[in-house]
């Protein structure tokens, strides 16, 4: 878990509220790191705060060779600037791979001009075979678009991940961003080891209780965790956790740490 915050962080740079102000904040912004034989790494998407997240994982210290890196590729499950601006902070790279849906690529193609300049950028569709030993499923759980990119079409907007040992066959799904909980992400769920769950709010109504900012939490792309919590509930085999925090967000149930490890086995 190289980073478990919403974007912004924890806290934000110039929010007052009550959680940025009480000095226990401290998360970076959602980023997490996937292997299957801990040599070879996936990114599960790219924040803003990748830099430091990178240096202070050991995993993923570069060498024995003078640019070599741990780092395979990234996979992008959103376009949004929280989960992809980092891209622009991994242009040192001798070569990258970012891996996202068709909606994702078409509007991070400004992003793709510029990086192109900098690295031999490989751009390409998810695979469904991750080096190292995982296999990879995703599902478009969301339509929303990043505000940048409100008049671009496409369905592919914001998926679910789930990641497969294909010694061992335990999962890990990751889905930070996740708008409702369908009879299709119930089924994508089912019988994984550990699920990263959307933990951006408490509450339907939490933002606007702590901004004043209208609009429910669901409206804006993220179920909150009372109600993700009951649906959890109907898989007592999968352990449930939550990422991606927004900083008026005080839970502690549950709820990853910068830094911390998710095993399935
Ligand atoms: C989200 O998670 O809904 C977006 O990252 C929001 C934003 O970028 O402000
Ligand atoms: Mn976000
Ligand atoms: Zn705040």
């Amino acid at each position: 878990m190289l980073g478990s915050a919403a974007g912004g962080g924890a806290p934000q740079w110039n929010c007052a509220c009550a959680v940025c102000l009480d000095g226990r904040a401290d998360r970076t912004q959602d980023t997490v790191a996937v292997s299957g034989d801990g040599t070879v790494w996936y990114l599960i998407n790219a924040g803003p705060d990748i830099r430091s997240q990178i240096l202070r994982t050991p995993d993923l210290a570069p060498g024995p060779g003078l640019r070599q890196t741990p780092v395979r590729g990234v996979l992008l499950t959103t376009a949004e600037l929280d989960h992809t601006l980092g891209l622009l902070s991994l242009r040192e790279a001798v070569r990258l791979e970012v891996y996202a849906t068709a909606a994702v690529t078409e509007a991070l193609a400004p992003v793709r001009s510029m990086l192109g300049h900098y690295t031999d950028l490989r751009w390409r569709a998810m695979p469904v075979r991750l080096d190292g030993g995982l296999d990879l499923d995703r599902l478009t759980v969301g339509r929303k678009r990043p505000r940048y990119a409100a008049d671009l079409d496409g369905a592919d907007w914001v998926s679910a991940l789930r990641l497969t040992d294909r010694r061992t066959g335990s999962s890990f799904v990751y889905a930070t961003c996740l708008p409702a909980w369908t009879a299709e992400f119930d089924a994508f769920v089912a019988g994984a080891d550990q699920v990263l769950l959307d933990g951006t709010f408490a509450t339907e109504d939490e933002l606007t209780r702590a901004t004043g900012r209208p609009g429910s939490a669901s409206s804006m792309g993220h179920l909150p965790m009372a109600s993700s919590r009951v649906h959890a509930a109907r898989h007592p085999g999968t352990r449930f956790r939550y990422g991606h925090v927004n900083n008026t967000n005080p839970s502690t149930a549950d709820v990853v740490a910068d830094g911390s490890e998710l095993l399935t086995s």
